[in-house]
């Protein structure tokens, strides 16, 4: 098999849909206008809605001009969309399938794509299995010749026992090897960053541990509610909407052991293993440091029960139980309708011993390192410095600020840029295996079925604040406070 062959057809199930419109065409656009695309290259864009290709591609010329990083250059998009096809065709029945298998194989001879295939599928979880299925039953996956890949989206089933089923299903068709379970966090330049910071930096790495660091808070907060995704939210919820994966995803690479290199799997070993000791949530934990909460106005959304206890809003503490990290909380936050939308880490550092200025000046802020994931992406790290002046000393925070996004020009490039180009050169380290999604899982199972014990007192917090008091409460408690830098 020609592994390292980029030639491709890449098929989109849901070629009509938002994620194809928004994300996967401009990236296209945007990975072509570099010229990264290869050159033996088209797309298959498959949906229910009629129309013909040249609907198709007028509607997706003005969906990159919305959304691409880089202006229209007429003659780069005269190329790729002259590869654009779209297909119409329900996913349930046979005969699109087996159009689509005789259409592949004319791009082939056309475009000299060698039988390479990366599905996509942009389309609502329920379809993930009977696509792979008729895909296979077509013949459209053999994996001797050429490669067929297959992207998954989020989210990867509703909880451990559907997630098994449904990589079974998907994996005994392409092969661990060949599935890309997709978490576009992990295309943000910031999160691939982190390992870079960490272990290519003097001085991060000897610090990086229970003796130097006092708490870490991971938050991932939106402005905006649920924007007519009421359907898909009422039943995945801010836990397994987001904790599940991006935040798991953000807790591992700040918490895992250097890797033995920068292979692949050695890099998912060593963040699979945080995973594994991950307290486990008990009942007891679960009401003690776990907060859920909703919106005032959730419920009346559109597709939103009138009487819904879907979380929009967790914060919890939870512990990694290894040498490294005994004792020291991890604080996650994430939820809708916040005062501001930032995704971060924040690492605090704990106080120096009291004598010296930590004895004569009470109120000494701690050290802080501040990774900022979205929207602006950079590093910060505050310490004390000497306001200057004559007189008695006065101490004050400042901050070393690296902002990465407004240091170059073209702005980051987009995660499913990147994304989408490492499923076409076969690099699946930036996607989650199925050991990361199965701990995952077990972990956010704990607290689903501890919570589903007990009815909410929802809604319990208004647009624009930082969630319920309880979550202000977690870590007031423990003597801390979120920190909203
Ligand atoms: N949108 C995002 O930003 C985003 C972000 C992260 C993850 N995701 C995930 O990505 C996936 C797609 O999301 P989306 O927002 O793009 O959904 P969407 O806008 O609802 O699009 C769904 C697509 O599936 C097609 N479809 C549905 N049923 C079909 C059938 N029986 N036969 C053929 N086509 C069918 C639709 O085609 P027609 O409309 O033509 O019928 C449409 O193209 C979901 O798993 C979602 O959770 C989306």
């Amino acid at each position: 098999m020609k592994d390292k062959d980029l030639s491709n057809v890449m098929v989109i199930f849901g070629g009509t849909g938002d994620l194809t419109h928004k994300k996967l065409m401009p990236a296209l656009y945007n990975l072509r206008y570099q010229n990264i695309l290869p050159e033996n290259f088209a797309v298959v864009a498959i949906g229910r809605r009629d129309k013909t290709e040249e609907e198709y591609r007028n509607e997706m010329l003005e969906s990159v001009k919305t959304y691409s990083r880089f202006d229209i250059d007429e003659k780069i998009w005269q190329d790729l969309s002259s590869r654009i096809f779209y297909k119409r065709f329900d996913f349930n029945y046979d005969n699109g399938y087996m159009e689509l298998s005789y259409f592949l194989d004319e791009l082939d001879r056309k475009y000299n794509t060698q039988g390479n295939r990366v599905y996509y599928l942009a389309v609502a979880p329920e379809y993930f299995g009977i696509i792979v299925e008729k895909l296979y039953r077509h013949g459209m996956v053999s994996n001797e010749t050429s490669w067929q890949r297959v992207v998954i989206e989020k989210p990867f089933g509703e909880n451990l026992e559907s997630a098994r089923k449904l990589n079974k299903m998907i994996t005994d068709v392409f092969t661990e090897r060949n599935t890309y379970r997709i978490d576009h966090y992990l295309g943000k330049e910031m999160l691939q960053n982190i390992m870079v910071i960490r272990f290519a930096n003097v001085f991060f790495e000897p610090v990086w541990n229970r003796r130097y660091i006092d708490n870490v808070q991971i938050s991932s907060n939106e402005t905006v509610g649920i924007e007519n995704r009421g359907g898909y939210y009422e039943k995945a919820g801010a836990l397994r909407d987001m904790v599940q994966n991006h935040m798991m995803q953000l807790l591992t690479l700040t918490a895992m052991e250097p890797p033995v290199n920068l292979d692949t799997e050695s890099i998912r070993d060593e963040k699979v293993k945080v995973l594994k000791s991950l307290e486990i949530m008990t009942p007891e934990l679960v009401e003690k440091n776990v907060v859920r909460g909703q919106y005032v106005g959730y419920r009346q959304e559109e597709k939103v029960s009138p009487t819904s206890n879907t979380e929009t809003f967790v914060a919890l503490k939870v512990h990694i139980e290894n040498f490294r990290w005994a004792g020291v909380p991890f604080y996650i936050r994430t939820g809708k309708r916040m005062p501001e939308k930032s995704t971060q880490i924040v690492i605090q550092f704990k106080p120096l011993p009291g004598i010296l200025y930590f004895k004569e000046y009470k109120n000494l802020l701690p050290n802080l390192l501040v990774i900022k994931i979205q929207p602006e992406e950079g590093v910060k790290l505050q310490f004390n410095a000497k306001v200057p002046g004559a007189g008695d000393i006065t101490i004050e925070p400042v901050n070393m600020d690296f902002c990465q996004n407004c240091q170059i020009s073209n702005n980051s490039p987009e995660a499913y840029e990147r994304l989408l180009f490492d499923v076409m050169r076969g690099d699946s380290t930036l996607f989650t295996r199925w050991d990361e999604v199965e701990y995952s899982w077990r972990f956010v199972d704990a607290i689903a079925k501890a919570w589903a014990e007990k009815t909410p007192d929802f809604p319990n917090y208004y647009p624009g604040t930082w969630g319920p008091s309880e979550a202000e409460e977690l870590l007031r408690r423990d003597g801390r406070m979120w920190w909203n830098v």
